[in-house]
């Protein structure tokens, strides 16, 4: 690996002004940041992940105030759900404003917004004074950033700054609530649940996950192989008959018995928040070549263990080999 481009705080904001990309801390997972209204920054961003395109950004302020900087025809409901949940780990789509380039929303009319929570984060954006694009700070299809030292690894040689701000706390990316339409859809689940949502809104929509080719995506993750290690991950039922390979590891969660004997635990004691906060780490750790699969225990299906679902099933291999 080359050696990692840490980063300070100052730098990072004169990097930023300067039309570099930087990877910053978040409460969620590392993002890789430019300015939000630079086209060639955010070509810079496109570039260094490997990403496509037809996959629009989030961008990143540092007040509710700055929401009008980026976004117009703001409907009544965004500000309510930002008095309740901003700072914190959930991003608005909200009709763009002009000055947000194409670039930025793959064309798309609508503009993601998120008011993250981690102070080094916000003390970037301010300090930049610009609104911040800034997708997970990894290779396209990998497992996002829950560390610096995990962006180090993928991004060292292509990016101009890294700033260390110690592990993410919660761990998954923000939820996603589309205020486009009549009903608001959450279109990723976050820590921001759909019922944490519903208290304020009232009744919720899920998002389908549905795209056609070669149109841009309005709902993240689509692509089917989304958040995938390089060892197969396995996530699903499996029968006690089942052969495994030898070298498999298990990613367990609570005090449940498996097939093979647990490798490392997302929570003894089957608690949600310390999972999300530790899934991506783990992930992480068993993506060696040593291992043959990553096996994950079932999680429950509600609230934040939604979050975890939607990510683990993206990054499973449909099938046991
Ligand atoms: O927690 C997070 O949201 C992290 C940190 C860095 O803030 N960021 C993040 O970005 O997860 P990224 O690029 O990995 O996910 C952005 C997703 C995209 O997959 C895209 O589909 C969706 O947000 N998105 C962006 N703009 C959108 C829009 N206008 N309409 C619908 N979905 C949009
Ligand atoms: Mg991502």
């Amino acid at each position: 690996m080359p050696y990692p481009p840490w980063t300070s705080v100052d730098d990072a904001a004169r990097l930023l002004q300067d039309g570099q990309v930087v990877a910053i801390p978040t409460e969620t997972v590392y993002g890789l940041a430019g300015n939000a209204y630079n086209p060639d920054a955010l070509a810079k961003i496109f570039a260094a992940k490997e990403r496509p395109t037809f996959d629009p950004l989030i961008v990143h302020i540092a007040d509710i105030a700055q929401l009008q900087d980026v976004a117009q025809d703001i409907p009544d409901a965004a500000y309510r759900l930002a008095e309740a949940y901003w700072p914190g780990p959930m991003t608005l789509v909200l009709p763009k404003k002009d000055c947000i380039p194409d670039l930025c929303t793959s064309g798309l009319p609508s503009v993601a917004v998120r008011f993250p929570s981690h102070p080094v984060a916000q003390e970037i954006i301010k300090k930049s004074g610009l609104p911040l694009a800034a997708p997970s700070a990894n290779l396209f299809k990998h497992v996002s950033p829950t560390t610096a030292m995990h962006v180090a690894e993928q991004l060292s040689d292509r990016i101009a700054g890294i700033v260390d701000g110690g592990p993410c706390q919660v761990g998954v990316e923000s939820a996603i609530v589309s205020l486009l339409g009549e009903i608001p859809t959450i279109l990723r689940p976050g820590a921001i649940t759909a019922e944490m949502v519903e208290k304020v809104l009232g009744k919720v929509k899920l998002g389908i996950s549905s795209s056609k080719p070669g149109q841009p995506m309005t709902a993240p993750g689509q692509c089917d192989t989304h958040y995938r290690p390089q060892v197969p991950l396995y996530y699903g039922p499996i029968t006690k008959d089942i052969q495994l390979p030898p070298r498999t590891a298990r990613i367990a969660f609570g005090n449940t018995e498996g097939v093979v004997p647990e490798t490392v635990n997302l929570s003894k004691t089957g608690d949600l928040v310390e999972a999300t906060a530790k899934l991506y780490a783990l992930m992480h750790e068993l993506d060696k070549p040593e291992y043959d699969l990553i096996l994950v225990d079932p999680i429950p299906d509600s609230g934040l263990g939604m979050a975890l679902n939607d990510r683990l099933k993206r990054a499973s291999i449909k099938h046991l080999p």
